[in-house]
């Protein structure tokens, strides 16, 4: 344990934070990512980074957090910072460690700049992971024969996953910026349409809005600068948001908000979350399965689906996930209904990149 000079003197483990900026990158991700992987590595040796991580609330200590306030100082015109980033979102080739090198200067130099944002939280809005929850929701809904849905996205951040049915998903790159392209690992596995969505729902303790300029920075900072083109699809998807319908946006800790919202009206009801569960308290997710199952025994046309890392599955009493993960890193996509138990669909990227289909009918 060391002493945590930021937190008047709670003690961190300083070998566990490390590591969590060693492993943060999945081992695809880091191959994609030289730069950040090398930031990452130069994280774990700083001991100013250790500490700011260690500052961080117990839920929130995610390397993540660190990264994308770097980034969002980079964005509001830090004069090192904001070049540095510069290049890496215009693709302009950098040296890796130097990069890092530079970065963890500032860092060191500066530390007081990034504790005044600790206060934030990870909050990044990834509409690839729509591409991948449409599939899923398409998937569920021709075998249930649901037509018409209302949605609920739990830790909707800015609203991205609200609109499955207004993203254009395309399975191979045709360099459409706005677009999402997802990788299908499934062979046969044939995409069947979002059913008509009533009613959007999007609760978050923290919501973003599309029109307040510090969530877009915010939001933006939490991406990963080198790669310039989800930072393009981005603004791109942010323009296009304009044009869809106002979702009903709600603030507060879910797990107080579901039970109002999953007994609004009698519609074919689909609540999904991608990477929140891990942010809820071991209490939260214990009440938060409670909760649902009350639901599922309540009414017949309620659809769960999850999409979270495998590690929190026994706390939300989930079976255990199947082996043949695909790549590692990846997001398992739980589906759960008033129909039946919880059951694993299948895998995804954790951003979205690819999925993969093992439950369910393929073609
Ligand atoms: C990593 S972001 C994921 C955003 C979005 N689901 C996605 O896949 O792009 C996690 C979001 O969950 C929200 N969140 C975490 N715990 C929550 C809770 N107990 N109730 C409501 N929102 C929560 C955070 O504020 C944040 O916006």
């Amino acid at each position: 344990m060391a002493l945590n000079l930021f937190d008047r003197g709670a003690p961190f483990d300083e070998e566990e934070l490390a590591n969590r900026y060693r492993h943060i990158l999945s081992p695809e991700d880091r191959d994609r990512l030289p730069a950040y992987a090398a930031l990452c590595d130069a994280l774990a040796e700083s001991r100013t980074a250790l500490e700011l991580l260690g500052a961080v609330q117990a839920r929130q200590q995610n390397p993540t957090l660190i990264l994308a306030i770097l980034h969002y100082l980079a964005l509001t015109g830090h004069l090192v910072l904001g070049p540095l980033y510069g290049e890496l979102h215009e693709g302009h080739p950098v040296t890796p460690e130097a990069f890092a090198r530079s970065v963890i200067e500032v860092l060191e130099a500066e530390p007081a700049l990034l504790r005044r944002q600790l206060w934030r939280s990870t909050q990044t809005n990834e509409p690839n992971r729509s591409a991948v929850l449409a599939a899923a929701i398409g998937d569920v809904a021709r075998t249930l024969g649901h037509s018409q849905i209302t949605l609920i996205d739990v830790g909707t951040s800015m609203g991205f996953n609200l609109f499955p049915d207004h993203v254009t998903v395309l399975d191979r790159d045709q360099g459409d910026d706005a677009a999402l392209v997802t990788e299908c690992f499934t062979p046969g596995f044939v995409r069947s349409p979002v059913p008509f969505i009533g009613r959007r729902v999007g609760l978050d303790q923290n919501l973003l809005h599309p029109t307040k300029t510090d969530d877009v920075a915010w939001l933006t900072a939490c991406l990963w600068p080198e790669e310039s083109r989800r930072l393009r699809r981005f603004t791109a998807l942010l323009e296009q948001m304009k044009q869809w319908p106002e979702p009903v946006r709600v603030a507060g800790n879910a797990v107080d908000l579901i039970d109002y919202e999953v007994t609004f009206d009698d519609t074919p009801t689909y609540v999904i979350n991608s990477w929140v569960l891990a942010y809820f308290s071991l209490e939260e997710r214990a009440q938060w399965r409670n909760t649902m199952d009350y639901h599922f025994a309540e009414r017949e046309d309620l659809v769960w689906i999850s999409m979270e890392h495998p590690s929190i599955n026994d706390t939300l009493r989930f079976p255990e996930a199947p082996k043949n993960v695909p790549r590692p890193g990846a997001s398992e996509i739980v589906v759960t209904s008033s129909f039946y138990p919880s059951i694993h669909w299948g895998w995804s990227h954790p951003h979205g990149h690819w999925f993969s289909v093992d439950s369910g009918p393929k073609a």
